[in-house]
């Protein structure tokens, strides 16, 4: 793989050129950070567990019609996606309250939501990936307003297909980051990762607000059994299909 062209390092992934053009390798790496980076650490085999739960959901998605940049799984951390443009959004769906919005609006964690919340962050480090309003990501021209329009509609109809997933694991997807691409027909597909680095999975059947954690929530806050707790997620993951 060390001949292969490198294209992009983020805080997760490494992004290769493959032999096909319109095909990348993305390379899962133990890294770990939180707080747009201010919290730096690694979980051991987070790579091949992320690559390889990401795959899983990207397969039951793609069944149930969702376009995703999902090729195939070469090897436990690795998987080859198709090259699309990364709009720089990340597309936040929430069922149950947790993070940021009880952090800035004052809604107690653990409130079930009346409905599912979509909401639009900026992508970008330097700015600390501010949350949007409307205005604002068609000011900054994020996206159209019609690729607005269907990034909501893909995200709710992606909540829907992963909160049945995740309950039949015994999991609830409290909320969970999402990020889409645009492929050479302009088509928006479901791009980067769904993992436990990107959602917030409580255990059903733990009741206690820190035992019940099995996402990246345990590495922000320290609350150790990190490995265990992503393993875990990959176990039942895998035994389940949509
Ligand atoms: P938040 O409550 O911190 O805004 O996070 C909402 C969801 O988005 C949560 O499941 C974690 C995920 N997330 C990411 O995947 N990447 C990020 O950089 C942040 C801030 C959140």
């Amino acid at each position: 793989m060390s001949t292969l062209q490198k294209l992009y390092e983020g805080k997760a992934k490494i992004l290769y050129q493959t032999n096909e053009p319109d095909v990348l390798l993305a390379h899962f790496k133990d890294d770990a950070t939180a707080f747009n980076a201010q919290k730096k650490g690694r979980i051991q085999n987070k790579g091949e567990m992320n690559c390889t739960i990401a795959a899983h959901l990207f397969r039951q998605l793609a069944a149930r019609g969702i376009p995703t940049h999902f090729v195939d799984q070469p090897s436990p951390n690795e998987m080859r996606v198709r090259a699309v443009k990364i709009l720089p959004l990340e597309v936040v769906v929430r069922n149950i309250a947790a993070g940021s919005l009880c952090q800035e609006t004052g809604i107690p964690l653990g409130t079930v939501l009346p409905q599912p919340l979509v909401e639009f962050y900026y992508k970008n480090d330097g700015l600390g990936d501010p949350l949007l309003t409307r205005d604002r990501l068609l000011l900054l021209e994020l996206a159209t307003p019609e690729q607005l329009v269907q990034l909501q509609q893909m995200a709710l109809q992606i909540n829907t297909l992963l909160q049945e997933f995740f309950n039949q694991c015994g999991i609830t997807l409290v909320d969970f980051k999402l990020e889409f691409g645009l492929d050479a027909d302009q088509t928006l597909v479901l791009a980067d990762e769904i993992s436990p680095d990107t959602c917030r999975l409580w255990n059903q059947a733990e009741t206690d607000p820190q035992q019940r954690v099995m996402d990246k929530d345990r590495f922000r806050h320290d609350l150790g059994s990190v490995e265990s707790a992503y393993e875990q997620v990959m176990q039942r993951v895998l035994a389940h299909q949509l």
